[in-house]
């Protein structure tokens, strides 16, 4: 089966590699040139862990090009996987995935399944199959397939190659027939469903896990009201297997590319409708809230930041990528510069990505030690590894002013009593 790939971002590229690993010959098509240079000579444009290595063992089935018409014309298959990024209104901009459904109808020479990879809002699937219908040069048949998938950035090899389920959404039975073909080897349960329904499971899987999240942190919120513990609160939930016990790590907000993105397109396509979602409203009114709980706690030991040093402890949304996108430093780092403070941040991999929107008026630090030295104190943004690691007693030994100020509970509470300093999480009691 010859199978080609549209855009060669997380989804599209993270597809191409994993299904040449699954034996398949795959060309991956971008629009960038010199994204293709890089993949041609074994490198990923992209940062996620274990996908260079898995691209090059797997060069012999994989081609990398620009050209789409070459790429298209005598395709099997060809998966959509470009962005739909936010357009102001809170709408998905499906500009990309039109151009290339457009570019699809100009190329292809023989019967062919479009499988679309991004996430679209409901009703997207008929739209992309009506424009390839009614533009395409040849006479060949195409059916167009939802194939939604469910990858984290930073382990979105892992995710892909062991997926926890494969959605395809199909109107006509022979486009089913094809998908669980491409999908063969894995092992994974396969859920067949109309187009429209498979779009949706997409969204409302991210938005219910965006909800859980945003629960938890208002559970969070007033624990520290009331005097509980969210670590210990969240424990005790997780062990009902209705609630399960992941994504309830209460903290400052769900970041990156999907869920801000996918709870603002869901509401906006509700309201379209004239329905309110109003749990997912609500999952976004308390998200927005709790990007800012760091900031809101350092008034309780500061009127202002003016004049401090502040320390930032991790830019990325989350570990394991360099990724930026609504992460919450892009909205607290701006709030401590105009407070007036020093701002000193470390990352391990994300500071040249924060370097490109503030490329001057931050102090960036390639060591923690060197970013806790003589501050005032100390946020911790991203629960990186090496900051959970840490050794606690460094944090009285370089600052002027202990005081850490920690949006992902990195530390439990035991062990940061024997330390001396101020530790303020979410959720659980503050340590003096
Ligand atoms: C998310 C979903 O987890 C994937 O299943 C989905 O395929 C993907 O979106 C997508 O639609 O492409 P991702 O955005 O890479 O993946 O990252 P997550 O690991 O889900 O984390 C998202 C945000 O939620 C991060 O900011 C993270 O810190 C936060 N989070 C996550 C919490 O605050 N608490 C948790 O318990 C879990």
């Amino acid at each position: 089966m010859k199978i080609s790939v549209a855009g060669t971002g997380y989804v599209g590229l993270v597809t191409g590699v994993c299904l040449a690993e699954n034996d398949h010959d795959v060309t991956c098509v971008d629009i960038e040139s010199h994204k293709v240079a890089l993949m041609k000579s074994g490198i990923s444009p992209i940062y996620e862990p274990g996908l260079e290595e898995l691209m090059n063992n797997n060069m012999d089935r994989l081609h990398f090009t620009t050209d789409y018409k070459a790429a298209y014309k005598d395709a099997d298959v060809i998966f959509i996987g470009v962005g739909t990024p936010e357009k102001s209104d809170g709408s998905a901009n499906l500009s990309y995935v039109y151009g290339v459904a457009e570019q699809i109808a100009a190329s292809i020479e023989k019967d062919c399944v479009v499988v679309v990879k991004s996430t679209v809002p409901i009703g997207t699937n008929d739209k992309i199959e009506n424009l390839i219908k009614s533009q395409l040069k040849h006479d060949v048949k195409v059916y167009v397939a939802s194939n939604p998938e469910f990858l984290s950035q930073g382990t979105a090899v892992k995710d892909t190659l062991h997926t926890s389920r494969i959605v395809i959404g199909v109107e006509e039975e022979v486009a089913g027939e094809r998908l669980k073909e491409v999908y063969k080897n894995f092992d994974a349960p396969i859920v067949v469903t109309n187009r429209k329904s498979a779009e949706m499971i997409k969204y409302a899987s991210n938005d219910f896990l965006a909800l859980k999240i945003s629960f938890i942190n208002e559970i969070a919120n007033l624990c520290e009201i009331i005097g509980a513990d969210i670590e210990d609160v969240a424990r005790g939930m997780g062990h009902d297997s209705r609630i399960g016990n992941k994504f309830l790590n209460a903290g400052i907000g769900y970041g990156g590319s999907c869920f801000p993105k996918d709870t603002k397109a869901l509401h906006w396509l509700a309201n379209f409708h004239d329905y309110e979602l109003k749990t997912v409203k609500a999952a976004i009114d308390v998200n927005e809230n709790q990007k800012l709980k760091l900031i809101k706690k350092s008034r309780k030991y500061f009127d202002n930041l003016k004049g401090l040093n502040v320390a930032v402890l991790g830019l990325t949304f989350k570990p394991g990528t360099d990724d930026l996108r609504e992460a919450p430093t892009l909205v607290n780092i701006p709030l401590m510069l105009e407070d007036g403070a020093n701002v000193r941040a470390w990352d391990p991999i994300g500071i040249d990505n924060f370097k490109k929107v503030h490329p001057e008026d931050v102090t960036y630090c390639y060591s923690i030690e060197e970013t806790l030295k003589d501050a005032d104190v100390c946020f911790i943004f991203t629960e990186w590894d090496q900051v959970k690691h840490f050794d606690l007693a460094n944090y009285s030994k370089l600052m002027k002013n202990p005081i850490v100020i920690d949006g992902r509970n990195c530390y439990d509470l035991e062990s940061v009593k024997s330390a001396t300093m101020v530790y303020d999480s979410i959720g659980r009691e503050t340590i003096h």
